[in-house]
């Protein structure tokens, strides 16, 4: 399938499209997704013969319920290259995700896909605020990881400077940021934390840097870690969402006239949320996992892909696509401490609701006697803090986590700069139970 990609400041036709027309051109894509899928990747044609269903079963959107889902299982049991449904000479571009668990997830692109998410993340720039008179400073990771050349391809697309600087050096990037004075940033939050940390070292207010726009995902975050980046760096901070088995980033974002839930950008990626145990979609507003149906990708066609983040789906506000709101964290994410389920941004919403406190934090979680517990390691904001002092901030956070959130946990106040700092995604939870 050809499709025209054509980018300016001025908005796509699709984003302003009636519901109607959006539904008709994703039901035609998605046809056209599932017979690629079929006739070209023996794992989708094995998985359709499997539960007695063909593309041409697909009469409607709804329809896209009879087919199975997939994991990242599936494409782990395909490694490397055989969830390809183009010859390899086609596939101009591989990523891969990091796998901290067995075998990397890889992904590939033809030209076409490559225009494509340029395009995606274009428009996401723009839906933040951004305008091809902009520097885009970019501070995501480079390499096999999708968060740097994505947004690298995405803002030369829409026509910024591109600062292309990846993670890591912190100290070179504080000093870039004021010599070169990119007007828009993309960077995972945590780590535009650690970096508003270096300018203070340095002694330069944050909020005087030309900085507008920043553009953070990758990890989970909270409206409270929003304010807190909004405050320290006098910008707007908005939410970009996207996965490697996807595309990679662009696949919703936020628009900085709402700052309401990442808009999916329905003309390119089919949403479903599942109910997690029933795996049966449920209807828009109800919290499930979200799952996801690629419409035009070439070179690897993903369908119901199992993203396994919790989520719920909005009506459109600042466009007529559809929303996703803020994203709970991952199903592989959710701590049980005790019967209870937790996930880290609902402790980092009780962190950040005490002035006095950083938002650095981790979270440790151990068994002893089949029990498990849950220790808090979070930052002051500063170090004169005295013992009486701190032991009665550690009361506080623990009576709100208790109270909100329903578990009882061990907090332990650090001195700043002593919990570790991520140049990337933040490690949030080290689970000593298995060791
Ligand atoms: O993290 C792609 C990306 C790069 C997105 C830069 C945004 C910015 P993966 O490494 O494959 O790809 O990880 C995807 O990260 O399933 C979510 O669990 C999480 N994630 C990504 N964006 C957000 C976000 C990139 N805005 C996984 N909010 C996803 C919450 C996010 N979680």
């Amino acid at each position: 399938m050809k499709i025209e990609v054509n980018i300016s400041d001025e908005l796509e036709p699709i984003e302003t499209a009636s519901v109607d027309e959006l539904r008709s051109l994703q039901l035609e894509r998605m046809q056209w997704t599932l017979q690629h899928a079929y006739a070209n990747v023996s794992m989708y044609r094995k998985k359709f013969d499997q539960a007695e269903v063909h593309p041409d079963d697909l009469k409607s959107l709804e329809d896209l319920a009879k087919f199975p889902c997939t994991t990242k299982q599936d494409l782990r049991d395909n490694y490397p290259f055989d969830t390809f449904a183009v010859p390899m000479e086609q596939v101009v571009r591989v990523h891969a995700s990091s796998g901290t668990t067995g075998k990397p997830t890889v992904v590939g692109y033809t030209q076409q896909d490559i225009d494509v998410w340029a395009a995606a993340v274009a428009r996401s720039i723009r839906a933040a605020g951004g305008r091809r008179s902009d520097i885009v400073h970019i501070s995501y990771g480079y390499g096999l990881f999708t968060g740097g050349l994505g947004a690298h391809y995405g803002a030369e697309r829409l026509g910024c400077t591109v600062i292309p600087f990846g993670g890591g050096q912190t100290e070179r990037q504080v000093k870039l940021i004021q010599d070169f004075k990119p007007s828009v940033i993309m960077v995972t939050p945590s780590y535009c934390l650690a970096m508003a940390d270096e300018f203070d070292r340095q002694g330069i207010d944050p909020a005087q840097t030309p900085l507008r726009v920043g553009i953070f995902g990758a990890e989970p975050w909270t409206n409270s870690m929003r304010e807190e980046i909004e405050k320290r760096f006098g910008m707007h901070a908005v939410d970009i969402y996207g996965l490697s088995e996807v595309i990679g980033p662009g696949v919703a974002q936020e628009c900085v006239d709402t700052k309401d839930g990442p808009t999916i950008w329905e003309d390119y990626f089919y949403p479903e949320i599942v109910d997690i145990e029933s795996m049966t979609p449920v209807v828009d507003g109800t919290e499930g996992e979200l799952v996801f149906t690629s419409l035009i990708k070439q070179a690897m066609p993903i369908i119901r892909y199992r993203t396994r983040d919790l989520t719920r789906l909005l009506p459109g506000s600042a466009r007529t696509m559809r929303r996703m709101d803020k994203i709970t964290g991952r199903s592989d994410d959710m701590m049980i401490i005790r019967g209870v389920n937790v996930f880290p941004t609902q402790i980092e919403e009780q962190i950040l609701k005490l002035e006095q406190l950083s938002p650095h934090y981790q979270l440790e979680i151990t068994r002893d006697q089949q029990l498990d517990n849950l220790a808090v390691s979070v930052e002051l904001r500063s170090g004169d803090v005295d013992a009486a002092g701190r032991e009665q901030l550690a009361a506080e956070l623990k009576h709100h986590i208790k109270s909100d959130i329903g578990i009882s946990t061990r907090i332990d106040l650090r001195d700043p700069g002593s919990v570790p700092r991520s140049m990337g995604k933040a490690q949030r939870i080290i689970d000593k139970r298995q060791l």
